[in-house]
């Protein structure tokens, strides 16, 4: 392979702009031309290609979103669309990319190299940490960093009014920002999508936390939940259940997205980074860069695509004693 390509794609993450630097940077210390494709797999069909180098990706360690724009391309799910693709990068004599997003990125990314027998490596990049195969997603740490300090703030004023707020805060699918935000912040209660606790039990929680004392409560709310309400029905239900509760709500909404990444996620972007190009260049493909155990590994597209990450059982209990 003498010509490498990097997009990112699908909903973007806090560091994803490290991760585009790290794959930059490998390329020119090994001598590999480097191309970027922007706004995800529309620039790929559009042929959206910016040569870069070293110096391309200057002081964009630190910052959050992504310099090469993201999108969630309906039109790379045809085969018509992949077959643009494919010709564009045939056409600039790439001979490999890496796609740093989430699950419907590497859906892409898969079905690609296996129509085309194209070489793909992804790098998993979205706050909701639900990739099969890493421990840790890019971004994830940064949000929940973000969502903490946001549940803080909250907290001040909560307490200060002896209010109950519902939270909603990201996670499609899963409850790993929430579960784990929900501790770091001292929630009360947490309502994620891997667990119903159901609504007699939310009251029953509340009924007790009120009784205990507690000045104010927190309850998190994935926004994929299951418990059949999302935060404005919850408020309207405990108001007319619970009437010693002053409710407010508050979604947090896509600042969780956005900000510098952390050190912890600059620093995974940087080794993801390397991980991928080298894998590229040892003839591997259709293969995901991910931690496990602190080590940088490398797990079939096919396999992260397989399920979600389990949440943590531990975590749940952890916080069930917590909320005491
Ligand atoms: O997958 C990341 C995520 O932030 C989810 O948590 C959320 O449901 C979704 O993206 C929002 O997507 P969009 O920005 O396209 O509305």
């Amino acid at each position: 392979i003498k010509k490498i390509a990097v997009l990112t794609s699908g909903g973007d993450s806090p560091g994803m702009n490290a991760a585009i630097r790290s794959v930059v940077r490998t390329c020119a210390f090994l001598d590999v031309e480097c191309v970027a494709i922007y706004r995800g797999y529309d620039g790929m069909i559009e042929g959206d290609f910016v040569p870069m180098n070293a110096r391309s990706v200057n002081n964009i360690i630190n910052k959050g979103g992504t310099i090469l724009k993201s999108a969630r391309c309906e039109e790379f799910r045809t085969p018509e669309g992949r077959k643009l693709a494919y010709d564009q990068l045939i056409a600039e004599g790439i001979g490999g990319f890496v796609v740093i997003g989430g699950d419907g990125s590497f859906r892409g990314a898969t079905t690609f190299n296996e129509e085309f027998d194209f070489p793909v490596i992804g790098i998993p990049g979205t706050i909701d940490n639900d990739i099969f195969g890493t421990r840790y997603t890019l971004g994830f740490d940064t949000a929940l960093n973000t969502v903490v300090d946001a549940i803080d703030k909250i907290r001040d004023t909560a307490s200060s009014h002896n209010r109950l707020f519902f939270i909603e805060v990201m996670g499609r699918d899963v409850g790993h920002i929430a579960l784990n935000a929900g501790v770091a912040a001292g929630a009360e209660e947490i309502l994620i999508p891997e667990e119903n606790l159901g609504l007699e039990r939310l009251l029953d929680s509340l009924k007790r936390s009120k009784k205990s004392g507690k000045s104010s409560s927190i309850v998190v709310v994935a926004e994929g939940d299951k418990i059949g309400k999302n935060v404005f029905e919850l408020k309207e239900y405990v108001e007319e259940h619970l009437p010693i509760y002053d409710v407010r709500v508050s979604v947090l909404g896509h600042m969780q997205r956005g900000g510098a990444p952390t050190a912890f996620d600059r620093v995974l972007a940087s080794r993801m980074g390397v991980k991928a190009v080298e894998a590229l260049l040892e003839g591997k493909t259709n293969l995901m860069v991910g931690i496990m155990d602190s080590k940088i590994v490398l797990t079939p597209i096919t396999e992260a695509l397989r399920g979600h990450t389990k949440i943590d059982k531990e975590l749940i209990r952890v916080s069930d004693i917590m909320t005491t």
